[in-house]
């Protein structure tokens, strides 16, 4: 897989994907991709940021072009970020997604992850109110 690397690059796809959690801009994506663990997975119309450090990984952001959705681009991601996390020692995988997102939650727990916990009010949309996140884990090993 692979796709543009650049920040403002990504920063766009991230802009069409998303309003809760709000898009990240590409100095904070490039922020991002300096920390310590941090790694890109890309695909001409989506990119995946993850980390992995002391035996666990976290899938930082996701986000696929709204035009090449349900065609297998963020399963493969999703795919690769476990390959990556493995690689690098990871035992466990986690990550969060607010709790109105049902078509990432679909494709999260058919590669095997499962709801661990919740975190109330976590999102706080544009629009005003609330939205939880949902902590979703695998087991890597
Ligand atoms: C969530 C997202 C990454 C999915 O990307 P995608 O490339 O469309 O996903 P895939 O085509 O690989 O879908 C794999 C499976 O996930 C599930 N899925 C994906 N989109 C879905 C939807 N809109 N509704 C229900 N299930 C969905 C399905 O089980 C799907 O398999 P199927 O197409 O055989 O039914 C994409 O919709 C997106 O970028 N959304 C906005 C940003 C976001 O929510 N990111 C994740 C939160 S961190």
């Amino acid at each position: 897989m692979t796709g543009p690397t650049d920040p403002a690059a990504l920063a766009v796809i991230h802009a069409e994907s998303f309003t809760v959690p709000r898009p990240w801009g590409a100095q904070e994506i490039g922020e991002t991709l300096a920390q310590p663990g941090s790694f890109l997975l890309t695909d001409a119309d989506g990119f995946l940021i993850g980390r992995a450090i002391a035996g666990e990984a976290e899938l930082l952001t996701l986000a696929v072009r709204p035009d090449a959705r349900r065609r297998g681009t963020g399963a493969a991601l999703v795919a690769a970020f476990l390959d990556a996390a493995r690689a690098r020692g990871a035992e466990r995988a986690f990550l969060e997604v607010a709790a109105d997102n049902t078509a990432a939650q679909a494709l999260y727990a058919r590669a095997g992850f499962a709801e661990a916990g919740r975190r109330p009010g976590y999102y706080r949309p544009p629009e005003g109110g609330a939205v939880d996140a949902v902590v979703m884990t695998r087991d890597l090993r």
